[in-house]
């Protein structure tokens, strides 16, 4: 049996989940409970990204505000993961900090930015069995960097990457490639994602988890000729049934 199997069952580790991720995961990128629960409920909801700014939109403030919060977002997601990101960017305090963000819940996904201290915290909580989402990351050398280190996940900002005219999904394309080539077993999270077709786009280009605000995902929804055609259905329904 494989030494990092045995740790998992001896020391009650979280497993990390075994290469590929197939199919691709939705993730929720909010810290609003409500956009949460209507997520869940529709039943595609696999976890939840969340950021210092998006804590912020919501008005949560103060260590034991978060706290509560990051709780509140664990219970409604369940199993799946919640990235929870440190403040801190020196390594000693980004320890403390993703410790205690680690117990809060099982589910927790400790967030550490792409900086040097961050590396070194990356390989600390990889050996301490907390699980890790590197984010911040915006080039192919930075996430082979943060899977060297040991992160279970990398976010490569898609968004913010097409906002300064490059093609943020190259990116992911390129990422996935050096994965596969390398069988590293760091996931690929598609972050800072805009639309319903950057979700597809995500897709194909191979990640293995989409993190999107709602409204990308109800995006998926729309399309005209499913709207003309469903009305015609039901008028002809109608007319051949009248009440
Ligand atoms: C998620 O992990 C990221 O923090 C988030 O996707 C960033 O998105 P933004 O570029 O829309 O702020």
């Amino acid at each position: 049996m494989r030494c990092d199997v045995v740790a998992h069952l001896l020391f009650f580790i979280p497993a990390r989940r075994d290469k590929p991720l197939m199919p691709m995961e939705f993730f929720l990128d909010t810290a609003n409970l409500d956009e949460i629960a209507e997520a869940r409920d529709l039943g595609v909801l696999d976890g939840v990204t969340t950021n210092p700014s998006l804590m912020a939109k919501e008005g949560i403030s103060g260590r034991n505000q978060i706290l509560k919060h990051y709780k509140a977002i664990c219970d409604l997601v369940g199993d799946g993961e919640v990235s929870a990101e440190v403040i801190a960017t020196d390594f000693e305090d980004m320890v403390r900090e993703g410790e205690e963000l680690a117990e809060i819940a099982d589910n927790i996904v400790v967030k550490i930015p792409m900086i040097k201290d961050g590396v070194k915290a990356l390989r600390h909580f990889s050996e301490e069995g907390i699980r890790t989402n590197c984010t911040l990351v915006f080039s192919t050398a930075q996430a082979i960097l943060a899977a060297k280190a040991g992160a279970d996940f990398v976010s490569p900002f898609i968004g913010r990457i097409d906002d300064t005219n490059w093609d943020g999904m190259s990116l992911i394309s390129e990422i996935a490639e050096v994965f596969a080539i390398q069988d590293y077993d760091t996931y690929i999270l598609a972050a800072s994602i805009r639309t319903s077709r950057h979700i597809v786009e995500a897709a194909k280009a191979g990640a293995d988890v989409v993190t999107c605000p709602l409204r990308s995902i109800l995006g998926m929804l729309n399309h005209p000729l499913t709207d003309s055609g469903l009305k015609k259905f039901l008028e002809d329904f109608h007319r051949t049934n009248p009440s």
